[in-house]
């Protein structure tokens, strides 16, 4: 808390950005609905390592980390001059190249279930690729969601965004919740097998329970369903052969992207060889689906989760920061209004009523609290190779402030009102 930041140059440029870019950004999860208005900055100019800096010059610790993209950290020295070499000699092709074979082959390795690999760009091509081949090789047109899978029709469409989408192909998907076996079987009997797919996040906030994993295994094997898992996230940052190496289940298709090229915009679905082979029919196909500086880098980033121990790295420090916060949250008797959730190299905080104040308040104090702080981040706290021992222990110091500081402002209604900016509500659910 504590520091008195200026916001003039992201003021101005939002201003800009707001005649010419519906909701000035190109990502919800960027956009000034999820931070205080007007208490924290709009635009970054640059980022080294796990700290970012804004168009004001301001300094954080960056817990958001490109949104999970970010996994060894902004401008990775591997990373970068694997970019560069390959910048040197072209960056898109009139025919396929051998960075393709050999990335296919490095993710083959580090995640066997996928047999044969195509790439994407987002995280949304590889979760559409899947589910699209799921319907070519069953037949069937009926996909069930749990969690979040991006921003295709096929997906968006069962969520409360659906505007845009066809009520036709909204039907098609269904979602049931995280946890519930009794919840997927009755929809796979509501839908009269009419079910290609079930795609998941194996892991989000919330583990799995145990045998969760195995008995959807179970189940859509025996109803001949094809099961997606999205490791989007997951993947390259779990375990290195994401989080079914760590549970032990091994799904028919799996999506990956985000970290996986260290910020650069790569993604990939891969699985069953016979699954696989329907994409000589199906259409996934783009101009830049081979592009090399992508390619490149999640080459970089492999070679560097194999080389070092990166994974281990970001579970030893998110256990750090996870201990150390929850001290804090007991220390000032939160429990009930505050949570963290997730694992270690995933966390995030949910927010609840205490004394006067509302969940919103609750929710926006704090992120006011860690952007003064020079904490980028409004309650997620995404792990990267590059957090240091001195970010962890600033956070929590920062924490154990703002905590404290709540624990006296939650008591004197009105808080909402001196916070100074408008609340953060949840404006959309990814996640339920
Ligand atoms: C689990 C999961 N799947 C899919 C996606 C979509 O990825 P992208 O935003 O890269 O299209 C996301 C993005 O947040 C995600 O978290």
């Amino acid at each position: 808390m504590n520091k008195s930041l200026i916001f003039a140059n992201s003021s101005d440029l939002y201003n800009r950005a707001s005649k010419i870019i519906p909701t000035a950004t190109q990502t919800f999860s960027k956009s000034r609905m999820q931070f205080p208005k007007g208490k924290s900055p709009d635009f970054l100019k640059r980022g080294h390592g796990s700290h970012v800096w804004d168009v004001d010059g301001n300094e954080y610790i960056d817990f958001l980390m490109g949104l999970l993209s970010n996994l060894l950290g902004y401008a990775d020295p591997d990373v970068n001059s694997a970019v560069v070499r390959q910048l040197e000699k072209g960056v898109s092709f009139s025919l396929a190249t051998e960075l393709e074979v050999e990335l296919a082959e490095k993710i083959q390795n580090l995640m066997p279930s996928m047999e044969m690999v195509r790439f994407g760009k987002n995280g949304t091509d590889a979760t559409s690729a899947a589910v699209r081949v799921a319907r070519a090789a069953t037949g069937k047109d009926g996909v069930i969601a749990i969690g979040y899978h991006g921003w295709q029709d096929w997906y968006v469409g069962a969520t409360s965004r659906h505007k845009g989408v066809p009520q036709a192909v909204s039907e098609l998907t269904k979602k049931v919740p995280y946890n519930d076996l009794v919840a997927l079987e009755a929809m796979i009997a509501r839908m009269r097998d009419n079910v290609a797919c079930v795609i998941l996040e194996p892991m989000s906030v919330v583990e799995p329970f145990p045998g969760y994993l195995k008995g959807i295994r179970e189940i859509t094997e025996k109803k001949g369903i094809v099961l997606i898992f999205d490791e989007v996230v997951t993947g390259f940052r779990l375990a290195k052969g994401g989080a079914q190496e760590l549970f032990g289940v091994r799904p028919d298709l799996t999506a990956i992207g985000k970290g996986m090229g260290n910020g650069f915009p790569i993604s990939a679905v891969g699985g069953r060889r016979d699954l696989m082979m329907e994409f000589e029919n199906v259409f996934f196909s783009g101009t830049f689906g081979g592009e090399a500086l992508s390619l490149a880098a999640s080459i970089a980033v492999i070679d560097k989760i194999n080389r070092e121990d990166v994974i281990g790295n970001i579970w030893q420090k998110g256990e750090l920061l996870r201990s150390g916060i929850l001290a804090e949250i007991r220390k000032c008797g939160l429990d009930s209004a505050i949570k963290l959730q997730g694992v270690a190299p995933w966390q995030i905080l949910s927010f609840d009523k205490i004394h006067s104040a509302s969940a919103a308040e609750v929710k926006t104090f704090v992120a006011v609290g860690l952007i003064t702080s020079g904490i980028l981040t409004t309650g997620t706290f995404n792990m990267s190779f590059s957090h240091s021992i001195e970010d962890i222990e600033e956070t929590v110091s920062s924490l154990a402030r703002i905590f404290s500081a709540l624990t006296e402002e939650a008591k004197v209604p009105g808080l909402g009102e001196r916070l100074g900016c408008p609340l953060i509500e949840p404006v959309f659910k990814v996640r339920d």
